[in-house]
């Protein structure tokens, strides 16, 4: 008996939420995926997106950052809103950001970016590795949903969190961009908001290409013409926790919000390039280890390791005349002599060595050579100079065409490899909406 009247009581309790639950939560509509367009911009080489916020809507173009924080825009300078709303010192926005600063009073007239009581972060350009302060705030933004292949309804997020830039932290990102679209690992980035926004999974993707790419936010299907589901066939890896943030300014004790990964080896035509392993891994104070950005266009990597890679993949393209190297790049050879294939100029194939030795992320001439003039090709990465912060930095070039998917909830990145060799690319997204 006692059990069934406790069974009656949890109905009740049900009946009662479900009654009340459609008044309050906005109409039907719920989306499981979002999406944004992402384009390149050929002269900074930086991935660019465009997002609608503020009321009035106005479209706010931003660089896209794979490890930056959060959602940061210039309030300085043309921030016009009726729904903006400054996040209050010690209010729940404020401890979900961990900020650890206050303004208790900013000296001026009311307007984002500056008002009394708001707690304050610090936001940062990681292409020129600046940053500042500036207020936590809110405000609406509207964004695509997608069921997987077309775009499909407008939705919106009325209190979308982000932090307010100064006109001077625009300077060395891209032509008309008014901020950076953080979509690092920490709770207040961009892919966490949203899928605490529409409680959807904590999962996202990037497809870049040299055109037009792609960013999804929650899960799969993640579809490329001729109707390709690329989250069906990913090899997964974890994403490591580099416990020392990686931005260009801090609070002590915050963690990184960059995704790193665990490269153990590096294989050039199956053959171990031979490296100072130590400097694979993350010390004490953070540094070292291997991330993947997207505001880096080419491979970083720490000098000792740079020097064993070009002498590796020199050694096993033996056969083609080296031409003078062409800056940043040190490795060229005449294009005329190269074959191509498929997946890109045919060099041999350069092999991130992972968890262990049968997963690894391989990359082929597409990614891994760059055309510099029309008979000029080298090999896409840079010295990054001795003791970096960070020893490997997978950087755009090396990521376009391969989907890539965050997992924040199981701390694991999937990829896809070369989208060519499944004879589709990240610029394959049916745009066309379908609603
Ligand atoms: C902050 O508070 C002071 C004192 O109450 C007031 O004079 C000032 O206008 C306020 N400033 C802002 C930006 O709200
Ligand atoms: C390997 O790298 C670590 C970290 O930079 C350095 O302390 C160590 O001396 C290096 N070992 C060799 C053999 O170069
Ligand atoms: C590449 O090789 C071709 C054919 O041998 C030659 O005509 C051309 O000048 C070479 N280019 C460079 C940059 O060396
Ligand atoms: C793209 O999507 C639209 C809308 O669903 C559809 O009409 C069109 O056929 C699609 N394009 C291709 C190439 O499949």
């Amino acid at each position: 008996m006692a059990t069934s009247s406790n069974h009656l009581l949890i109905s009740c309790i049900l009946f009662f939420f479900l009654s009340i639950a459609p008044s309050q939560s906005q109409p039907s509509f719920r989306p499981k995926a979002l999406i944004l367009p992402v384009t390149k911009d050929p002269s900074t080489l930086q991935y660019l997106t465009q997002i609608n916020q503020r009321t009035p809507l106005v479209p706010v173009k931003l660089t896209l950052d794979l490890g930056g924080q959060y959602l940061w825009v210039d309030c300085e300078q043309g921030y016009v809103s009726s729904s903006y709303k400054p996040a209050r010192c010690r209010s729940a926005q404020c401890s979900l950001a961990n900020s650890k600063s206050c303004t208790t009073e900013c000296f001026s007239s009311p307007k984002p970016g500056c008002n009394n009581n708001t707690c304050g972060l610090l936001p940062g350009n990681t292409v020129t590795q600046t940053a500042t302060s500036g207020d936590l705030g809110q405000d609406v933004v509207s964004i695509q949903s997608t069921t997987g292949s077309n775009p499909g309804q407008i939705v919106k997020v009325p209190n979308f969190l982000f932090t307010c830039g100064s006109t001077f932290l625009l300077e060395g990102l891209a032509k008309g961009v008014k901020g950076m679209a953080g979509l690092g690992r920490n709770k207040i980035a961009m892919p966490s908001r949203f899928s605490a926004a529409f409680s959807f999974h904590r999962k996202f993707a990037v497809c870049l290409s040299s055109a037009k790419g792609v960013v999804f936010f929650g899960d799969g299907p993640y579809v490329m013409l001729p109707k390709i589901d690329i989250s069906k066939s990913l090899i997964y890896t974890p994403l490591i926790l580099n416990k020392v943030s990686t931005a260009a300014a801090y609070f002590e004790g915050d963690p990184s919000s960059d995704y790193f990964i665990g490269v153990t080896s590096i294989k050039i035509n199956n053959k171990i390039v031979p490296l100072n392993t130590t400097l694979l891994k993350i010390n004490q104070e953070g540094f070292g280890g291997t991330k993947i950005s997207t505001v880096q266009p080419y491979t970083v990597l720490e000098t000792s390791i740079h020097r064993a890679v070009i002498a590796s993949f020199a050694k096993q393209l033996s056969g083609v005349p080296i031409v003078a190297g062409v800056s940043p790049f040190e490795l060229c050879y005449n294009a005329t002599a190269i074959g191509s294939t498929r997946v890109g100029p045919a060099v041999p194939q350069i092999d991130l060595v992972l968890q262990s030795s049968k997963v690894f992320w391989r990359i082929f001439g597409a990614n891994s050579m760059v055309q510099v003039k029309g008979d000029v090709l080298c090999l896409g990465v840079v010295d990054g100079g001795v003791n970096p912060r960070t020893s490997i930095v997978i950087g755009g070039h090396q990521v376009e065409d391969n989907l890539l998917q965050f997992d924040l909830a199981a701390s694991r990145l999937g990829f896809s490899s070369s989208l060519l060799f499944r004879q589709t690319t990240c610029a394959n997204f049916n745009f066309t909406s379908n609603v």
